[in-house]
């Protein structure tokens, strides 16, 4: 049983001959101190501060005490559980902590993570202003098929037939019916803890913008405040000969334009369309901007939307259920569930923002 009085070594980082050791003792309050003590000659001329005698209090000030270590490689020689949760936030957050180093310590201080998931993780802290890219990926897990999976809507119909304005000009009925159904189904649906992930990023200002192919409005309905809508939204109507708007109700029940009698259609752009100039140019501008972005749940099949990962100068990470043929160019890529690996980052967020 350690008494209050004894320095504890709680971390020693470094090689045998240098090293840095941060002991701590419990105070009779039961606040902790904390000092820093080195040896290796070249290390006590290295820093700035005293070889011995700083003291500071708190365990996030514990780490700190490796700030400006002119130490080469801070490989850890010990480490005592009890500063584990500190060193995570450590390492997610300081600059002195480089992508080798926080591999080489994932396995001690977050078992059982993902490495992968640890740097997207360490990217998105570090990044003053990230950008999301999703696609219909994002929102299986809200029981809406995408396009181009096993059980996509695509495998199931020629979008030719149904999402082109020639099948709205020649085939008005079947166009209207397969977007009639998939309005009909939005009321059963939900943004899922993805989605509100992601809206919680937003609020902790770690993500800026979301550009989206989906037309769901499940990055809306989940709390996230700026999204940009590639591909339009399903949730609005307007009468494709006149412009007028619509209501979902009028379009599903197959009635016409109340102005001019004309074709009533989802506010979605159909392939051969251009897509709304204001999201296009304000996702373009954040993504030329961002630090990082993310893509989520897309194939990247669908121009102009695919390109936008690579006018970023940022860094870029992907996730999705399927990257063997879709995940080239990515700085990181992590194959996965969306749901699941969007709650397994930000855990480590959690980590790294907690006060
Ligand atoms: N988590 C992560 N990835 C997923 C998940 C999931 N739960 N479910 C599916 N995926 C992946 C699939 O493996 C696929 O690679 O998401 C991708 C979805 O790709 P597409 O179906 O091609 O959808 P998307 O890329 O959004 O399509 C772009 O094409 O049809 C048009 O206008 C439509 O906006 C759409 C555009």
């Amino acid at each position: 049983m350690v008494s209050v009085k004894d320095w504890q070594e709680l971390l020693t980082v470094g090689t045998e001959n240098e090293h840095i050791k941060i002991s701590g003792k419990e105070k009779k309050n039961g606040e902790w101190v904390f000092k820093r003590t080195v040896n290796g000659d070249s290390l006590e001329r290295g820093y700035l501060s005293p070889r011995e005698g700083n003291e500071v209090t708190g365990w996030d000030n514990a780490l700190r005490l490796l700030d400006g270590s002119p130490l080469r490689s801070l490989h850890i020689l010990k480490a005592d559980p009890l500063i584990y949760p500190y060193l995570g936030k450590y390492m997610l957050t300081s600059k002195n902590i480089g992508e080798e180093l926080l591999l080489a310590w994932s396995d001690k201080v977050f078992p059982g993570k993902n490495k992968d998931m640890v740097m997207a993780a360490k990217w998105l802290l570090g990044s003053d202003r990230a950008v999301i890219l999703s696609g219909a990926g994002m929102s299986t897990e809200s029981n809406i098929p995408d396009f181009r999976s096993s059980s996509g809507w695509w495998k199931q119909i020629d979008p030719r037939t149904v999402a082109t304005v020639e099948a709205l000009d020649s085939n008005y009925d079947l166009f209207q019916e397969f977007y009639a159904t998939r309005m009909k189904a939005l009321d059963q649906i939900e943004p899922h803890e993805g989605h509100r992930v992601l809206a919680k990023w937003e609020e902790n200002n770690l993500v800026q913008l979301i550009g989206t192919q989906n037309v769901d409005g499940l990055h809306s309905a989940a709390g996230s405040l700026n999204v940009q809508e590639l591909h339009g939204s399903i949730r609005s109507i307007r009468c494709h000969d006149c412009g007028k708007e619509g209501s979902i109700e009028a379009f599903t029940s197959h009635e016409t334009c109340s102005r001019c009698g004309g074709r009533l259609r989802p506010a979605v752009v159909l392939f051969g369309e251009m897509l709304p100039q204001e999201a296009w140019e304000t996702t373009l501008e954040a993504i030329e901007q961002a630090g990082l972005v993310i893509v989520i749940g897309t194939s990247m099949e669908v121009y102009p939307a695919n390109q936008l990962p690579a006018m970023t100068s940022g860094k870029t990470v992907y996730i999705n259920a399927e990257t063997a043929e879709t995940g080239a160019g990515f700085d990181l890529i992590i194959e996965g569930k969306a749901k699941k690996t969007l709650q397994n980052i930000n855990e480590l967020i959690e980590i790294g923002i907690r006060r």
